[in-house]
């Protein structure tokens, strides 16, 4: 019996690895599974781990309001001294580029404990861009032992960089296999549909207002190096291209980071006391959305507007395209495949690129219909195996 941690502390680790937490749970002979979760974010992990069902063993409560860098790594790095001192696992796992995974990661190397990440070898090459998430994957793929690589050309990554092949393992993202378990809860009786159009409508959207021409342009930011004027020109580009196009609806699900509200209430008021429904017809400002009405509103999306990792990995698995307001991305995969587009943080071009879509069906229906690179919903499963059979050879 081995004994497995895993530690994570922010919503879209959450929702990667509560899959692979619940696919461990199922192989009780063969290991102890123990979850750990830093609370890098608090609520909108909390509402992850709820979802997915998943007590954590061990809850390090770290986070603070407008925390910096310095707050999170030193507060989780010693936060696992005492956990890996009592729990003594076997393998650590961290999952891609968070600043909890890879103080987790150096703590665990500190302890001597092999670290295996997940959703390893994605790389930009820019350590400003995304900052500081390249250094971070870049600094836990150093310290890992075992590297479950997302695409093949994650692993390519990290051949280049001399990773030992036999250490890499090519798995698909436990991101889609999160959102099929999600979509397949969605659709597995009517009243689901129901009981989340109502609960999108209390947070300050009808659904309803799509059922005939209108459509619907999700927006999701959080970056930190789109903070200031980056978030600012897409507030500007979100104003210009909700009075462009009156017909359409612009939905913005806001992160609880200050600094991605600051922006939207220097741009449009104090919007959070206007019952979450903006000061124009057309735009909703609205808390962010626990996953399972967030991938509901995905579906009835007509496309999205986002900076977010995840959101190009999963929106094109349900034939949504995504303008990414960022210079680089570390998943080409989506870019070659033709689901995404880089469109940067310029309000012109972020206006100039949806137009172009909303306007232009053939360009739409081309990205809509392109293939999702990430995986097929097995990667949990084929981590498990990649570590039974790690361990029966050893
Ligand atoms: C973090 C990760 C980023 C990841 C992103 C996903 C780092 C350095 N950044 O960025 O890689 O892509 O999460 O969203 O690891 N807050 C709350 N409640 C929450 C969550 C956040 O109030 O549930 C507020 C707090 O004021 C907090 C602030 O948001 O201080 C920033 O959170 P933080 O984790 O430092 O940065 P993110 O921008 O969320
Ligand atoms: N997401 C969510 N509710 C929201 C916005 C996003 O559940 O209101 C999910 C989204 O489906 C994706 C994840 O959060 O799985 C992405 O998180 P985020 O963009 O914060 O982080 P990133 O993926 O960029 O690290």
């Amino acid at each position: 019996m081995k004994k497995i941690l895993l530690v994570f502390g922010t919503r879209p680790e959450a929702i990667k690895m509560a899959p692979l937490v619940n696919k461990f749970k199922e192989y009780p002979d063969d290991f102890r599974t123990i979850v750990r979760v830093t609370g890098q974010h608090r609520q909108m992990l909390d509402s992850v781990l709820k979802l997915f069902d998943i007590v954590p063993d061990y809850d390090l409560d770290i986070m603070k309001a407008g925390q910096d860098l310095f707050d999170i790594t030193s507060r989780v790095l010693l936060g696992m001294r005492d956990v890996l001192d009592e729990t003594c696992p076997d393998v650590v796992f961290v999952h891609g580029d968070t600043t909890t995974s890879t103080a987790a990661a150096l703590a665990a190397f500190y302890h001597q404990v092999p670290v295996a990440h997940v959703e390893a070898g994605l790389r930009t090459y820019n350590i400003y861009s995304p900052w500081p998430e390249e250094m971070n994957r870049q600094i836990t793929g150093r310290i890992a032992t075992w590297h479950l690589s997302p695409t093949e050309r994650s692993k390519e990554n990290l051949l280049k960089e001399k990773v030992d092949e036999r250490s890499i393992s090519v798995t698909g993202n436990t991101v889609i296999d999160a959102l099929q378990w999600v979509n397949a809860k969605i659709h597995s009786e009517p009243e689901i549909a129901t009981q989340l159009a109502n609960e999108l409508y209390e947070f300050g959207y009808d659904v309803g207002r799509l059922n005939g021409d209108r459509r619907l342009v999700l927006i999701t930011g959080h970056r930190r190096e789109n903070f200031g004027e980056g978030f600012l020109n897409i507030c500007q580009a979100i104003k210009a291209l909700s009075e462009k196009y009156p017909e359409v609806d612009f939905v913005y699900p806001m992160h609880l980071n200050p600094n991605v509200r600051n922006p939207i209430y220097e741009t449009f008021g104090d919007v959070k006391n206007t019952g979450s429904k903006g000061n124009q017809h057309n735009i909703f400002f609205i808390e962010p959305l626990d996953y399972l009405p967030f991938v509901y509103l995905m579906g009835k999306s007509y496309l999205l507007l986002s900076d977010s990792g995840g959101v190009q990995e999963e929106a094109p698995g349900l034939g949504k395209p995504v303008l990414v307001m960022r210079d680089t991305t570390e998943r080409p995969e989506a870019l070659e495949a033709g689901t995404v587009v880089l469109v940067g943080t310029d309000c012109q071009r972020i206006v100039e690129a949806v137009s172009h879509l909303i306007e232009r069906s053939d360009l739409y229906n081309k990205m809509a219909q392109a293939r999702n690179p990430y995986g097929d919903g097995k990667a949990c499963e084929r981590i498990v195996e990649y570590l039974k059979e790690h361990y029966d050879n050893e």
